[in-house]
């Protein structure tokens, strides 16, 4: 980006490159993007946190953020309701099918490889190359990024890692990454993030071993609670609050399960026709060359408490189909049940993955900051719609994505995020090639009204005066209005 600089340059280059502020204000070359007053962003994600947990205990500091912010009472996740798809689609926008991360555990038959989010491969790039997070995103426009041991922030994703981040280690405390979080927002100017993500282990692993009735788990949610309270506290003490927007979230909520509730595959289909690839409650099952047939006819109608499905035939509304790491057949337990090969593996008494429509597989969200409204509730969003309204909050523009903003626009301050350099700023440097798309999409549609407007007038005018040319004029309107909508 910077290679001029860098190298220095011939008199001619110097002359051009001084010159491209004036003739190209928005420019490429000339980016900094580091200008004071720059909307931040952090994301936060409590592995796990069920969207009615903050109802169990007193939970001040996730009401102090819903009472100086928002908050949406139904969020539905992405299927399946897993921790690394989910993360992904938080930073993408996209359903499983389509950033590729379709499970904890894969198999991919082009690569001829497995994933384990358990093991190395997890930082093998060529599993994360089927989308774009967010932070790639806002370091191609200039900005920078600091992760916190988000799922897949520590690997090399299009060639980028986080402009800042931590390798994954879960023995590193939540105060610890918080720390960092916010020692790269207060950096100097042409240092600091503007976009940090932050990742918690808890509730989930809680969660999974206590089971989300046991009242245990009341502490561990206040628990979170006040890890809650030490972020909000360091973003004050930092004078980050009022200038970093917050949004605290999770990628799945928790089912509780029952030991007599157990499927056990050994009973319907031998254990040598097959392999498993993603483990209960959606297990992914490829079945060995040439037993397809065999073993799904043995598993489809095998017990009332499982679903199988052919792989063409996973419901279209799940949006998990289209992907090469889709195995072809496809089990999803009944909440509250377990799959297994026999009873001898290992039992949790809670767990997620089911259907994403169920409300104990949905996630809490909360938000607060300058691009907030306050002490709103909204009461429903898709998980995919955040990312749309991520990138307009830190003025990136989106790649395509299955989310929308209109769905979630209310959830903004009615002020605008400062775009313009203010005057504070009249010889600061050139704004950077971010940008907000509301400008843009309005002046659109105010043409796009004129146009229409004219042609309709033209089609009416020309209709009294020459009723032979009626195919005609509209013909040729017709390619000018998919032109303009097409830009
Ligand atoms: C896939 O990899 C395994 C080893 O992991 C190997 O035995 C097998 O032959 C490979 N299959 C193909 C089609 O290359
Ligand atoms: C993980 O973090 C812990 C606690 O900070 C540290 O003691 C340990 O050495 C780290 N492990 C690795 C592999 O870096
Ligand atoms: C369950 O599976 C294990 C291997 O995973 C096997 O050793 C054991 O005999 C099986 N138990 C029953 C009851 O089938
Ligand atoms: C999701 O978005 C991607 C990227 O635009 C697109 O390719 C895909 O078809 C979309 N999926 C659905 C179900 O609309
Ligand atoms: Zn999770």
């Amino acid at each position: 980006m910077m290679t001029i600089r860098r190298r220095g340059c011939s008199p001619l280059l110097c002359l051009w490159a001084s010159l491209l502020p004036l003739v190209a204000p928005h420019g490429q070359i000339h980016h900094e993007p580091h200008v004071e007053g720059w909307p931040k962003l952090l994301l936060v994600s409590f592995d796990g946190f069920r969207w009615d947990y903050i109802d169990r205990v007193p939970t001040p500091n996730f009401r102090s953020i819903m009472d100086e912010g928002v908050k949406v009472e139904n969020v539905e996740n992405i299927y399946i309701t897993k921790t690394l798809p989910n993360h992904l689609t938080l930073v993408t926008g996209l359903y499983a099918e389509t950033h590729g991360i379709v499970a904890n555990e894969m198999y991919d038959p082009i690569l001829n490889q497995s994933f384990s989010m358990e093991t190395d491969s997890i930082y093998d790039s060529r599993w994360w190359e089927q989308a774009v997070p967010l932070w790639v995103s806002v370091q191609k426009a200039g900005g920078r990024s600091g992760a916190a041991m988000w799922p897949g922030s520590d690997v090399k994703i299009h060639g980028t890692y986080p402009s800042q981040y931590l390798e994954y280690n879960s023995s590193v405390s939540f105060e610890t990454r918080v720390q960092k979080i916010i020692e790269w927002f207060s950096a100097p100017e042409e240092e600091a993030v503007d976009f940090g993500v932050l990742y918690w282990e808890e509730p989930d692993e809680s969660g999974h071993t206590l089971g989300p009735q046991s009242p245990l788990m009341d502490a561990v949610i206040a628990g979170i609670d006040e890890k809650l309270g030490f972020l909000l506290n360091e973003l004050k003490r930092s004078g980050l609050d009022e200038k970093v927007n917050l949004i605290v979230t999770s990628d799945h909520g928790m089912a509780q399960l029952y030991p007599e509730k157990i499927i056990e595959l050994d009973e319907y289909v031998e254990r040598d026709t097959y392999s498993w690839v993603d483990k209960s409650p959606v297990v992914g099952i490829l079945p060995k060359e040439g037993k397809l047939e065999e073993v799904y006819s043995l598993l489809v109608d095998a017990n009332p408490n499982m679903v199988a499905y052919r792989k063409e035939h996973i419901p279209e509304r799940l949006h998990y189909q289209h992907n090469v790491r889709i195995m072809p057949i496809l089990l999803e337990a009944k909440e509250g049940w377990t799959i297994m090969q026999n009873r001898t593996e290992h039992f949790m008494l809670g767990n997620h993955g089911y259907d994403n429509t169920l409300r104990n597989m949905q996630p809490i969200f909360v938000a607060r900051g300058p691009g907030f409204q306050q002490n709103y509730v909204k009461s429903s969003m898709r998980s995919v719609d955040l990312y749309p309204l991520m990138c307009h909050i830190l003025s990136i523009r989106p790649l395509p994505n299955n989310g929308s903003l209109l769905n979630v626009q209310d959830l903004l301050s009615s002020q605008p995020t400062p775009l313009a350099p203010t005057p504070a700023h009249p010889s600061g440097p050139p704004k950077p090639s971010r940008y907000s798309y509301a400008p843009v999409v309005g002046s659109f549609i105010g043409v796009l009204l004129v146009l229409g407007f004219l042609v309709v007038y033209i089609i009416v005018v020309t209709l009294n005066q020459q009723p032979v040319l009626k195919h005609r004029s509209w013909e040729m309107s017709q390619p000018l209005l998919q032109e303009d909508i097409q830009l």
